[in-house]
């Protein structure tokens, strides 16, 4: 079956009790079981993965080009910030990777409004919580 690698980067792992007013009070396991359920209707299998270190998410990119249809990344902070999470995306073309925030990051403090992965996914979902992921996932499976 097609695999869809879903990456979560640092603090998101603390979901369900993390600054629920911002992100909501899903643990990130419930938003994995959402995934797993939006990815079984449109047929396809997910890896759904976390990790507070950048260097992981480097990894799991690289491995993603090999072993995965596409790639949903909440990169979390490292969205900000990451020179090598932009470089990894690009090394793994033309994989699809959609960037995904629970929280509408153009809408909060200003050093949340710049990307580093925005110019290299095929698009990006942010504002409307766990439901991103899905909606992610659909538009990886549109195109395929
Ligand atoms: C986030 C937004 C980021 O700015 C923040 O650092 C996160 C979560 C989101 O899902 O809304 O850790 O990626």
């Amino acid at each position: 079956m097609k695999t869809v690698f879903v990456l979560n980067g640092p603090n998101l792992n603390a979901l369900g009790k993390r600054e629920p007013g911002i992100y909501g009070g899903k643990t990130l396991a419930a938003i994995e079981a959402d995934c797993q359920e939006a990815a079984g209707l449109l047929g396809l299998a997910i890896d759904f993965r976390q990790s507070n270190h950048e260097g992981d998410l480097v990894d799991w990119l690289h491995e993603a080009a090999d072993k995965a249809v596409g790639v949903v990344l909440n990169a979390g902070a490292y969205t900000h910030t990451s020179i090598a999470l932009h470089d990894a995306i690009r090394a793994t073309a033309p994989l699809p990777v959609v960037e995904v925030h629970l929280s509408n990051i153009h809408a909060r403090e200003a050093f949340r409004h710049k990307s580093m992965i925005a110019p290299v996914a095929i698009g990006m979902i942010c504002g409307f919580g766990p439901l991103g992921y899905t909606l992610a996932l659909q538009a990886i499976a549109a195109r395929l």
